[in-house]
């Protein structure tokens, strides 16, 4: 994965979340000396199986696993201190090493109690189906100039006079949807002063540390969250989070320069899924859209909603291929499609008798479209065991070569199974 050139390497997802970022990023920590994470927050679910444990990451990158890696939450995080606490504490109980190997960017702004409260009390959080973690409420406040930053926290004075604004806009938003609800200045000053010890002991200028990290020539690895489709620009607006998921957040969210960045792997399911509302073109309804979401588990990792599922759509991977400037693929969970007769892959939209292949931006235009599928044979036989392309079924291996060729991107790793060893690495770097 990483090599003499590729030594600054982004993971994202190239569908809408929940592509199996976690494992990718878990077996190319192996080999990393940083794993940052540049945005979102504890909104991300990324799942870990090792041995007999599973692990689901919310905020800490999944490199932590890995002793001796180096993880980074950046400034473009929006980080909820209280269930950072949680989660390092956890990990802590599993048996695994944070100390001096965590830090959070002094510039990542604060999720706080009340964030949550509106995102939970919002009808327009309610129609895009969020996890109700606070995010868009927070970025709002991150762009608004309201947020309460990691560095504030040297400074109570200003702390009280961030949180007390925060909460009165909070309160006067609460009022005017109708909530009952109120959120109270003391309360969240008090979490605050309980967390601020813990925090500002592991805060720092990461992007500092990652330049000089690339200045020593470190592997650094720039995890990801949610997927392409979900970005609050390039998504299926307004069905997206709030920040951007796409390569280009990657510099921004983590501070380093984007010419930095070597390479960019884009995760994609073997087939698709999205968890909340909003387009999804190629989605089965019936028994077997439900059939593959009993194979491949298909629940949230973060909220246990059970997750939409469709056929693999090569005009969403496309357009995520050029948007983040892909430079290889990984397509997970194969396994999950061992048992198919048939296999649809979409390779255009019609839109009013009209063929699209480009993504279109507006999602009236996504919501009328009918997909035009190709039709390949499935291979009905298990592939978790394969460890080389060659190892994997013909019809198997031909389903991967058209992906390829319709995304017109590499594929450069197969996973076929939750296990860290279940995986087929197909070149030596992306
Ligand atoms: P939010 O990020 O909680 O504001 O949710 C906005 C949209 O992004 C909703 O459709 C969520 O289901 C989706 N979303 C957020 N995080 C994830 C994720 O980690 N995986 C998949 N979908 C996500």
């Amino acid at each position: 994965m990483f090599d003499s050139e590729n030594r600054t390497v982004v993971v994202v997802g190239a569908q809408w979340g929940d592509e199996g970022k976690g494992k990718l990023v878990d077996v190319m920590a192996e080999r990393a000396d940083w794993v940052v994470r540049y945005q979102g927050g504890a909104n991300a679910g990324h799942t870990v199986h090792i041995g007999e444990k599973n692990f689901v990451l919310h905020q800490i990158p999944s490199g932590i696993l890995h002793p001796g890696v180096r993880c980074a939450i950046g400034n473009g995080v929006v980080l909820d201190p209280d269930t950072l606490a949680i989660e390092i504490d956890e990990l802590v109980e599993d048996g695994v090493d944070v100390e001096g190997r965590l830090y959070v960017s002094d510039r990542a702004h604060l999720v706080l109690p009340y964030h949550k409260l509106l995102d939970a009390e919002s009808s327009a959080s309610k129609e895009i189906g969020t996890t109700g973690r606070g995010i868009g409420p927070a970025y709002e406040d991150k762009a608004a100039r309201r947020g309460v930053r990691v560095l504030d926290l040297r400074h109570p004075d200003r702390v009280r006079q961030l949180v007390e604004r925060g909460v009165e806009h909070a309160n006067a938003r609460l009022s005017h949807s109708g909530s009952s609800k109120r959120v109270d200045v003391e309360e969240t000053l008090d979490l605050l002063a309980r967390l601020a010890p813990r925090l500002l002991g592991i805060s720092e200028d990461v992007g500092l540390m990652v330049y000089r990290a690339q200045q020593q020539d470190a592997a650094i690895l720039l995890e990801g969250a949610q997927g392409s489709l979900l970005d609050v620009d390039h998504g299926t607006y307004p069905f997206v989070t709030s920040s951007n998921t796409t390569s280009g957040g990657a510099a921004v969210g983590a501070g380093i320069a984007p010419m930095s960045i070597d390479a960019v792997l884009g995760v994609v399911k073997a087939y698709t899924t999205r968890v909340g509302n909003g387009p999804l073109p190629t989605e089965i309804e019936g028994a077997l859209g439900e059939e593959i979401r009993r194979l491949g588990n298909e629940f949230g990792a973060t909220t246990g909603r059970p997750r939409r599922c469709g056929w693999f759509d090569a005009v969403v991977v496309r357009y995520a291929a050029r948007v983040n400037g892909l430079t290889g693929l990984a397509v997970t969970k194969m396994d999950v499609l061992d048992t198919l007769d048939e296999l649809a892959i979409c390779t255009g939209y019609d839109v009013d008798g009209e063929l699209h292949t480009e993504f279109p931006g507006d999602i009236a235009a996504l919501e009328k479209l009918v997909p035009r599928y190709e039709m390949m044979p499935g291979w009905k036989t298990p592939t978790r065991d394969a460890r080389t392309l060659g190892a994997l079924p013909a019809a198997a291996r031909a389903y991967l070569d058209r992906i390829e060729e319709l995304c017109e991107t590499p594929i450069t790793y197969v996973s076929v199974g939750t296990r860290r060893d279940q995986i087929i690495g197909l070149h030596e770097h992306v």
